[in-house]
């Protein structure tokens, strides 16, 4: 598989920038974040799986940033956008290794190219039927936007599934690998609001919302693994796999606490999905693969101040 070009990616990122407007120091995408805290413990299971560290059984410490894919950091919490869950595990060795999930199955785009035009389209300089002119030839972008509008908004971040979209290879001990999915099931079941209903709640609703439910005890998800068959596509992230595929509990996520994490500490965190521990690997797909590279890129942009 050949590698996505420099130049697509440094656009990628810089067409975000144009479509977020001037938000200087924040995310171009996914800028509006909440930071909690909280601790993973793997299922028995998970070991016949993978090796990895965090899927032995011990208790992980974890970060969470929970977040709206929109660039804007003051935007209210009542638009139809992907929310997402970013899990950073705090492993026994000093690293750690991270899971990026969105409240949406699928992604909008096969290739890092794809998704450049998809985002091109939005650009005001592209005019007003671009959008409809990309759908028209890109029906697996449609078909993300239809599952989007079932899921509009999540009535709470605690109450969203969220899919980790791309495959990754998992090797347990023995050495068997199988290709694999993530999905963060809510403990709490799930639930979403129209955009009009959530428009009258306020702008910050999901953080306020979060805030009185870990009042009350403690926000979970299950972790759990899709398991590819033979044939089962592991390059195209907008491919969903069959809903029957079996699937492995590999653990649960218990919220504690909203972090008091400042403005200046949110900054500084990167969670990049290609941050991973031995017995879990990368596939070959070039979304997932070209990702890392945008996230530098970005994250150099915000340590600046730009
Ligand atoms: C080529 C495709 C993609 C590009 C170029 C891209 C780009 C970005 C960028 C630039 C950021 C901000 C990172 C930072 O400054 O720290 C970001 C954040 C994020 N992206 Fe993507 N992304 C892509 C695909 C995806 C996919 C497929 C997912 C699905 C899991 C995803 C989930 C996220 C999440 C959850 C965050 C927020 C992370 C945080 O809370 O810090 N992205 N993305």
């Amino acid at each position: 598989m050949s590698a996505t070009p420099e130049n697509v990616v440094a656009q990628l990122v810089e067409t975000m920038r144009t479509l977020a407007g001037p938000h200087q120091g924040f995310r171009p995408v996914h800028a509006k974040g909440l930071v909690c805290s909280g601790t993973f413990h793997a299922t028995p299971e998970a070991r016949s799986v993978s090796r990895a560290i965090h899927l032995q059984g011990q208790p992980i410490p974890t970060v969470i940033r929970f977040s709206n894919a929109s660039g804007d950091p003051d935007i209210h919490d009542g638009g139809a956008a992907p929310r997402a869950i970013a899990v950073k595990f705090q492993l026994p060795d000093g690293k750690n290794a991270d899971i990026l999930a969105l409240s949406i199955e699928g992604f909008a785009a096969r290739t890092p190219e794809e998704f450049l035009a998809f985002l091109q389209a939005q650009l005001p300089s592209a005019g007003a039927d671009a959008v409809p002119r990309f759908l028209a030839s890109h029906r697996a972008t449609g078909a993300f936007l239809g599952r989007l509008g079932q899921k509009p908004v999540p009535s709470s971040y605690g109450q969203a599934s969220y899919h980790g979209e791309h495959a990754f290879l998992f090797t347990a001990a023995n050495g068997t690998s199988r290709f694999g999915r993530y999905h963060w099931i809510p403990e709490a079941g799930e639930a979403y609001l129209s955009p009009d209903d959530a428009g009258k709640l306020s702008p910050n609703f999901l953080r306020d919302e979060m805030e009185q439910r870990l009042q009350k005890g403690p926000v979970a998800f299950e972790l759990q693994l899709q398991l590819a068959e033979k044939g089962d596509p592991t390059n195209d992230a907008t491919a969903l796999w069959p809903s029957d595929r079996p699937r492995v509990k590999l653990g649960r996520l218990e919220i504690a606490a909203i972090s008091p994490t400042g403005t200046a500490d949110e900054r500084r965190m990167v969670f990049d999905p290609t941050n991973l521990t031995d017995g879990i690997d990368l596939s070959d797909d070039p979304i997932l693969r070209a990702r890392s590279a945008a996230y530098s890129i970005s994250y150099e942009h915000r340590s600046k101040g730009k």
